[in-house]
């Protein structure tokens, strides 16, 4: 039914691919405004400790059944199970992570798109067009539907072409111009008058919040966001990945980057805010928190970039494009594991679901875009704050507990033949099992009650 599966060609396609999932959005808006809120380098420590400690055995558990089962997140977590129960459990998790996953691409399209538009905002500058211009930074509905819109399509037009024509071809295009920007953005910055400040902020931790227990919430939330962990999209991605491959090598490689370019947008994001503030700008609200939500990215940034003259012009541009860039490169990594599951599942030509699909995420982002204000918060909670973590921990279960040890160490071993002795054997299959599942019940519940 499913025909020749598509695979990654190489082990640098597949890195730029699940680096690309991982490096979003919430790598460079979320991170630092998460550590600025936080108490800085204080949070940054926590998120290290936590993204190795809980994220990359997470990480690991969905690559290594992926591989596995070479197969869709459904038929994957079915095929693993062992009992009539464990595979329509396993059946069960597949369709919910697949839920999941399309709402969180239904309101990451909304932001998208606003990117997008404010990335058109500059070019009105260079062309004198003020009044679209504005057009483009005033929110409505008819420019999130345009923009949402276009958005949806560049995405549906990368996963139609398939693993290595669309996913790896894009992603290792786009990855090494996100760095080049954000590298760019980070030296024009920290020259700037101001960023100093902030530069000492992110980087100076206030250990007496190492043990808060919101601090500790946030930074579980956010490993998992960012490693695009619970949803299957790891999964799917893992499945596509040659069997010459060390996958636990792989997974710390994804998990390095990730981190690393959350840290370094951190030293953009922060010192720009300082920068702001340096120029008149107002960056603390009245609760005297820094100014973290979308007013951050779509006023105070942008009003930055006008205090700068000229060259405010092209550094807009440039943030703009990085953040269009880092979004695009997670969306097509969500709308994949609805793909995969309805190719393979009922044969329908890839092309033909991939637009099938993603036309009915984009009308559920057009619904939330109609009623913004009771729909947008709802979903992003019910998706990220609830759903990500009990994902997680059935993915946990499901590689600990029901994928029979030898497969388990049969599918680490290939690739990687002296597994068994290292490390990483001798600690994860204890690890995935007990401590993963029980920590993220713990970090969740304490999250319920706050
Ligand atoms: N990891 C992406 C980010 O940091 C978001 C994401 C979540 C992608 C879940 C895929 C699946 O923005």
């Amino acid at each position: 039914m499913s025909g020749a599966r598509g695979q990654f060609s190489s082990k640098t396609g597949f890195v730029m691919a699940a680096a690309g999932s991982a490096v979003g959005l919430g790598n460079i808006w979320g991170f630092p405004t998460q550590t600025a809120s936080n108490g800085g380098a204080a949070f940054v420590l926590v998120y290290f400790v936590l993204a190795f400690l809980l994220a990359y055995p997470a990480l690991m558990a969905e690559l290594i059944i992926g591989r596995h089962a070479k197969s869709n997140v459904v038929s994957a977590l079915s095929s693993v199970g062992n009992s009539t129960f464990t595979r329509r459990l396993g059946a069960g998790v597949g369709y919910y992570g697949i839920i999941i996953a399309s709402l969180i691409l239904s309101f990451y399209t909304i932001v998208a798109g606003w990117m997008i538009a404010h990335l058109g905002q500059p070019f009105t500058v260079l062309l004198d067009m003020p009044e679209a211009g504005t057009w483009l930074t005033t929110n409505s509905t008819t420019r999130d539907l345009i923009f949402g819109g276009g958005f949806a399509c560049i995405t549906m037009l990368i996963i139609g072409s398939g693993i290595e024509n669309g996913i790896e071809k894009w992603s290792t295009r786009l990855m090494p111009v996100l760095i080049g920007l954000l590298l760019l953005l980070i030296c024009y910055v920290l020259t700037q008058p101001g960023a100093m400040e902030g530069l000492k902020i992110y980087l100076l931790p206030d250990m007496s919040r190492v043990s808060d227990p919101k601090l500790i919430v946030d930074a579980m939330g956010q490993a998992f966001f960012s490693l695009s962990l619970g949803v299957g999209t790891m999964l799917v991605y893992g499945s596509y990945l040659s069997k010459e491959e060390s996958l636990p090598r792989l997974g710390a490689i994804v998990t390095l980057v990730d981190c690393g370019i959350a840290f370094t947008a951190g030293l953009l994001i922060i010192p720009a805010v300082y920068v702001a503030q340096h120029n008149g700008l107002t960056i603390f609200d009245e609760a005297g928190e820094l100014i973290a939500g979308p007013s951050l990215i779509f006023q105070v940034l942008p009003s930055l970039f006008d205090s700068m003259g000229a060259a405010g012009t092209y550094v807009a541009i440039a943030f703009f494009a990085l953040m269009s860039i880092a979004a695009v490169t997670s969306s097509i990594s969500m709308l994949e594991v609805p793909v995969s599951m309805v190719v393979e599942k009922t044969g329908i030509e890839r092309k033909k679901s991939t637009y099938l699909i993603g036309f009915v995420i984009f009308l559920i982002s057009a619904t939330i875009i109609v009623n913004f204000d009771a729909l947008f918060g709802f979903v992003i909670d019910l998706t990220t704050k609830y759903s990500e973590p009990l994902l997680g921990v059935m993915l946990c279960i499901f590689a600990g507990w029901v994928l029979h040890r030898d497969k388990l160490l049969a599918e680490v071993k290939s690739g990687h033949p002296d597994i068994e002795h290292s490390l990483f054997w001798k600690i994860w299959p204890t690890y995935v099992r007990f401590v993963c599942p029980v920590l993220i019940l713990v970090t969740f519940t304490q999250s319920l009650a706050g």
